[in-house]
């Protein structure tokens, strides 16, 4: 919130055991920690909350929802969860069992999380080309087909209970997923009688980038690509904080009425009753009006090439990021940017750290923390990439703000060679470690 000194941040780090989560928000001078409930509604969001019918059942906001829903995607059912994890735990508990496979291009960490609970694993087949930041491909979110038909010939497709495309694909920098890929996923799911589930946080960002990079659809509307990307999947799970401008939200949507039949079993238990599940009715209100905003050209080009003009600007002072950029984030190379720190050491975590103590700005470890151990072997899992995630919230901060975030990297870009050492594990979590962990420095 208010600019902080370098000794206060110091001590404010130290008693958050060097976990970024633990700082308090008042300790934060810029917060890139996330675009996850973090954006700011529009004045019409704001005047439809004031709209919320509350009722228990059958609210005309949840209707509302349904029908934006609806009219977006094609998909017929709608289920509204507290959050986008929510929505996970609800379709996986009909879906996921153990000893299950579930293919997808690098799961998110909650993704991931669900599947690994319900003792099942998640196989990463996301395409080669996005482990090397300095290559350009205009979508590095895309799925490897060979790497699909690989888990398919080595456990048979009766352990496959889904696929999963998460669009844009977070894990990799924000990295969009083409329409041609999307289609090749389909007809390879089809010919082994499949299910597709997009994991959609951020579906209208995948949408822009189908428009502005992909051959044959700059003059088609960004809805018209939405409802084209949806016909190729049988159902979605949404964390609304992202791409529905909301702070709390989320929901399932899904073609089949025997899936929506037993998910909605799981969705009373764990949520609440089907046309509230977990939301207020007045949420579900500012939703739909999100959704409705979200999913125009107007809003998208803004929110990127806000992203877009941060990432120009590490670019020109010579910092490795990923390219091109994503959607949502500028995802800064921590391996090329501090080569000296063992990955023993949690690098990305390291930078994000030095970046913290430079400028009181809050940026987020996508690394060996997040990807956390082995469930079998409880070894680390030391991933391709090791990246720290400047997220950018949406409708929230102003160029100036990015000028800053720019200039701090850049300090501790200058003075990178005298950091030679990172942290070690103090107390961590049997999963989903990141989050909770306590680091100690390692001198
Ligand atoms: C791709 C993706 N899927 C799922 C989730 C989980 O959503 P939530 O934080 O709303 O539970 C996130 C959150 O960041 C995400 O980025």
């Amino acid at each position: 919130m208010y600019p902080s000194t370098r000794s206060d941040r110091e001590q404010w780090i130290t008693e958050a055991h060097y976990n970024l989560f633990n700082l308090k928000s008042q300790q934060v001078f810029i917060d890139l920690l996330t675009d996850s409930g973090t954006g700011a509604m529009s004045q019409e969001q704001w005047s439809a909350l004031m709209s919320g019918d509350e009722s228990y059942a059958g609210s005309k906001s949840f209707e509302r929802l349904r029908e934006t829903i609806t009219s977006l995607t094609g998909f017929p059912y709608v289920l509204p969860t507290h959050q986008g994890r929510a929505a996970e735990n609800v379709l996986f508990s009909v879906m996921v069992k153990e000893g299950h496979v579930v293919p997808g291009n690098a799961h998110f960490d909650t993704t991931k999380g669900h599947i690994e609970f319900r003792k099942a694993s998640a196989f990463d087949c996301t395409i080669d080309a996005a482990t090397d930041t300095s290559l350009y491909h205009p979508f590095k979110g895309n799925l490897d087909i060979g790497k699909l038909e690989n888990v398919v010939q080595v456990y048979g497709k009766e352990r496959i209970p889904l696929i999963i495309v998460t669009i844009t694909c977070n894990s990799t920098g924000g990295q969009p997923v083409s329409m041609e890929n999307l289609r090749a996923v389909r007809e390879f799911a089809d010919t082994h009688g499949i299910p597709v589930i997009f994991d959609s946080a951020r579906f209208a960002e995948n949408a822009y980038f189908i428009k502005v990079r992909e051959k044959g659809y700059q003059n088609r509307s960004i809805r018209e690509i939405i409802r084209e990307m949806f016909s190729l999947a049988d159902g979605m799970t949404m964390s609304s904080k992202k791409d529905g401008i909301v702070n709390m939200g989320g929901f399932i949507a899904m073609n089949s009425q025997a899936l929506f039949r037993e998910a909605t079993t799981f969705n009373i238990m764990f949520e609440g009753y089907i046309t509230y599940g977990g939301m207020s009715g007045r949420d579900m209100a500012a939703l739909a009006q999100g959704l409705e905003e979200a999913t125009t050209f107007g809003y998208l080009e803004s929110r990127i090439k806000q992203v877009h003009y941060l990432g120009g600007l590490l670019r020109e002072a010579g910092i490795p990021v990923q390219e091109p950029f994503g959607g949502h984030a500028i995802f800064v190379d921590a391996t090329r940017f501090l080569p000296k720190v063992p990955c023993e050491e949690f690098i990305a975590q390291t930078l994000a750290i030095e970046l913290y103590l430079e400028s009181g700005v809050r940026a987020v470890e996508i690394g060996t923390l997040l990807a956390d151990r082995d469930p079998d072997t409880r070894e680390n899992r030391y991933p391709k990439l090791e990246l720290l995630r400047l997220t950018i919230p949406r409708r929230v901060y102003t160029r100036t703000h990015m000028d800053y975030v720019a200039a701090a990297l850049q300090n501790v870009y200058r003075r990178r060679n005298k950091i030679t050492s990172g942290y070690k594990i103090r107390y961590e979590a049997p999963i989903m470690r990141h989050f909770t962990v306590e680091l100690e420095k390692i001198t």
